[in-house]
């Protein structure tokens, strides 16, 4: 079963359309057990998990073994949200390992370019039925100053990157939960085949509600569920129970 296969699975398994961002600020030596008690009491109610270098830098690859095992145990799918943005050689470095320690996904800057940037990595990702998600428009206010650039012909870049995302075969998109019109244009650009990722819920100002970004795939939500007293009520919420 490909990435996207997944994905859809466990979504309708679980009644979820939520990715759940496991970001914790506390001391370092703290945050994996406080990610994995968060994921214990959330399991039930999400669609996969996303880590970010909030504990990818502190305990790498080898030190999150239990997560990571807790995700395969869970059939939950767990994505590297590293937006990788680097040369052929070391993407493929990046990615070659994240697949080795049993991640199912990992976000990419499609600004990189295909040829030595992105194209083999795509590739690669998919002979180990892995899945590559590529950033198309971004939740923060500063994503005008760069996705909204026009470039010589005067289309937008992030239309350009939903273009390379259908072109290129990246099996999903980041699209800001706070741009419903961007969510809309990028659809019409990818189609049905490629999964709509959108952040920006709860901490990042969007609302938290069951029909938050409708016309996205997945939402992924950090903070408003995993500091919440109790995650789960914002969950039901999110989840439309
Ligand atoms: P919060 O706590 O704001 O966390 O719900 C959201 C998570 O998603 C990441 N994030 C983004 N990732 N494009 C991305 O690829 C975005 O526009 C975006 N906005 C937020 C963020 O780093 C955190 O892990």
């Amino acid at each position: 079963m490909n990435f996207k296969e997944t994905m859809l699975r466990s979504a309708e398994t679980r009644k979820s359309r939520v990715v759940l961002a496991l970001d914790f600020s506390d001391p370092y030596e703290q945050r994996l057990a406080r990610a994995e008690r968060v994921l214990k009491a959330t399991k039930g109610g999400i669609a996969a998990v996303k880590v970010n270098h909030h504990l990818l830098l502190p305990y790498g690859l080898r030190g999150m073994g239990s997560l990571i095992e807790t995700c395969k145990r869970e059939e939950l799918p767990l994505i590297a949200d590293l937006k990788m943005n680097d040369i052929e050689s070391t993407n493929l470095n990046i990615v070659d390992s994240l697949l080795a320690f049993g991640f199912d996904a990992v976000t990419a800057n499609p600004f990189v370019g295909w040829e030595e940037g992105l194209g083999r990595v795509v590739e690669r990702v998919h002979s180990k039925d892995g899945g590559i998600i590529f950033l198309v428009y971004m939740s923060h206010k500063g994503a005008t100053e760069g996705y909204s650039l026009r470039v010589e012909d005067g289309e937008p870049l992030y239309r350009k990157f939903a273009k390379r995302a259908k072109d290129w075969g990246a099996d999903g998109v980041v699209v800001s939960a706070k741009s419903l019109d961007k969510i809309a244009e990028t659809r019409e650009i990818v189609g049905k085949g490629c999964l709509i990722f959108s952040p920006g819920i709860g901490a990042q100002g969007g609302d938290v509600r069951a029909d938050v970004a409708p016309t996205a795939d997945f939402i992924i939500v950090g903070r408003s569920v995993t500091e919440a007293p109790d995650p789960s009520k914002i969950l039901k919420a999110l989840n439309g129970k």
